[in-house]
Order: C-alpha cells, then structure tokens, then sequence
C-alpha cells in the first residue's frame, strides 16, 4: 500500500533517529545517570540521551500531536494541530547494554486519541550487529541498514501457523501453576528456550524465525506484568497480529482489547503464532 505522506516524515524520521541511536550506542557512556523514570527504574544516561535524540527529531513533525515516553512522566505536547499522538520506548532492553546484547526502540503510532483502536502504524529498530528496521501499517516490513547509510527493504514478515521457540520472561518463582504447566508443556514438545531480556530482540527472533511463544505473565512481584501497554505491548501485538500471529493477556482475545487508562500502565502480555496463543487461552 501506498504510504501517506505524513507516515512517511514518521518513518524518515525513526531512520534518522536509529541512526542516531545506533551511534550512541557504540560510543557513548555506558553508566547511570542520578535520576529515575516514572516505573522506578533507575535510568541509564544512554536512555535519556535516546529520549532526547527522539523528542528532538519529532519536534520537527508538523503532524505530532504529542508523545508519550518511558522515559517521561507525562505526556509532552508538540503541536496542537498534529493528529498523530506517539508512544515510545527510546531504548528497550538498556540493562543489557553493559553485556552488548543487542537492545532496540519501540514506537506506537496513534491517529487521534490513545486507544489501541487508534493504533494506524508501529515501528521498531533493533540495534545488534546489524540496524534492522521493522515498519508495519497493513504488513511487517523488514528493513536494514546498509553500508551508504540507507534503510533497504528486505522482506515482508509472516508468522507461520505454529512456531517452535518459547521466550518466557517473569520471575519463575512466582509464575501461576496454569502458567507454570503451559510452559512446561511447549518444552515438552519440544520448544527450545530463547530469551535475552530485550523484549524487542526476543519478539524479533520469534517473528523472523516463524513462530513460537513471548510471554511475560502477571507474578506476585509484578501483579500486572512488567510490560508497559502504550509503548511496548500494544505497539508489538499489532505488529504479531498483523503478522498473522495472535496476543493476549493470558484470558482476552487480543491485548489490542486492553483499554490505556494510565501512560505508564502495565498488563501481562503472551504474543504468538496463533497455535500457541490457543494454548495459553485454554491451558
Ligand atoms: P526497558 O529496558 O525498556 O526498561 O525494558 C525492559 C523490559 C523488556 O525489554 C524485557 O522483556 C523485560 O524488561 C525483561 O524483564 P526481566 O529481566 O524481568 O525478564
Ligand atoms: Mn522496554
Ligand atoms: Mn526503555
């Protein structure tokens, strides 16, 4: 589908800024800063940077309304007459840039008010050995970095009916038996375990590889999950459901269903191939 142009300038303007980000990353200071973020996190001085290099190129846009980041209390006002709100998480997996794993950046596109109804696009960049691009509107689009600085498309992204590897995230001594068992029983099919801790870089494998299990249930230590909703579930499940995939919150039909009552609001969050969403909803 053709793209508008306006989806456009948000989709340049995400490429600046992995650029950008991804320059950061290799150079800069790898230690915390003295402040912490509205989940208690205490902050990276490389995620306040990425908040920055963010803020800083959407301001640009005409057509932002605002935008709402992890890294920021509240929602920050760009321009009045802009439609576009955007929700996102400037570095995701940032505890994992001491290790040089690789991290990433998650934005939920919302045309109008914040409601996953409202959700038109959502992107994300992973920085590893490679940038690598995921853009969806109608489909996944996968995008890479090459040698001249461009983005070049690589392929459209389909997960298959039925997948085989199991990301599962969550402190295990608290998980639910249901939870417990559901896990146990797609080891026992022979799932392989794959999990880093970036939930863009665990959702990536399993979306570029067909198919298989994201899950990060609700524990006594986290009662609604850890994930938060507007910036890095409902971003992702409309990129899996888009996909050909399925998510839930353990019961619902889809985590796109949740209502965002709080910026910083978190839910737990199973995304998949469709075959094992099945099994996470009828246990
Ligand atoms: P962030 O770095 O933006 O705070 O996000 C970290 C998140 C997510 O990427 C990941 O899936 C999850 O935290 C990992 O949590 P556990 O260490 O509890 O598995
Ligand atoms: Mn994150
Ligand atoms: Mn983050």
């Amino acid at each position: 589908m053709q793209k508008g142009y306006k989806m456009q300038e948000i989709i340049k303007a995400v490429q600046d800024i992995a650029i950008k980000i991804s320059e950061v990353l290799k150079y800069g200071d790898l230690g915390y800063a003295t402040s912490s973020n509205a989940t208690g996190d205490t902050q990276l001085k490389l995620d306040i940077l990425s908040d920055e290099i963010i803020e800083n190129r959407l301001k640009e846009l005409k057509c932002v309304n605002s935008i709402i980041s992890e890294e920021k209390e509240s929602p920050l006002s760009i321009d009045k007459d802009g439609e576009y709100i955007i929700a996102y998480d400037p570095l995701d997996g940032s505890s994992l840039v001491d290790v040089n794993f690789a991290v990433g950046s998650i934005f939920g596109i919302y045309k109008g008010a914040l409601d996953a109804k409202n959700l038109v696009a959502a992107i994300y960049t992973v920085y590893g050995p490679r940038v690598e691009m995921v853009v969806c509107e109608d489909k996944p689009e996968l995008f890479r970095l090459d040698r001249a600085g461009e983005f070049k498309f690589i392929k459209t992204l389909q997960l298959k009916e039925k997948g085989k590897l199991n990301a599962t995230g969550g402190t295990q001594k608290g998980w639910s038996d249901s939870h417990r068992s559901m896990i146990k029983s797609l080891f026992d099919d022979g799932y392989r375990l794959r999990y880093s801790g970036a939930m863009v870089s665990d959702l990536h494998q399993v979306l570029l590889k067909g198919g298989g299990l994201f899950s990060y249930p609700a524990t006594p230590d986290a009662p609604n999950g850890k994930l938060r909703l507007a910036f890095e579930v409902l971003p992702f499940a409309y990129i899996y459901e888009k996909a050909g995939g399925a998510t839930t919150n353990g019961v619902n039909s889809s985590l796109l269903d949740i209502k965002i009552e709080q910026t910083h609001q978190t839910t737990p969050c199973y995304f998949g191939s469709k075959f094992e969403i099945d099994r996470v909803r009828n246990g």
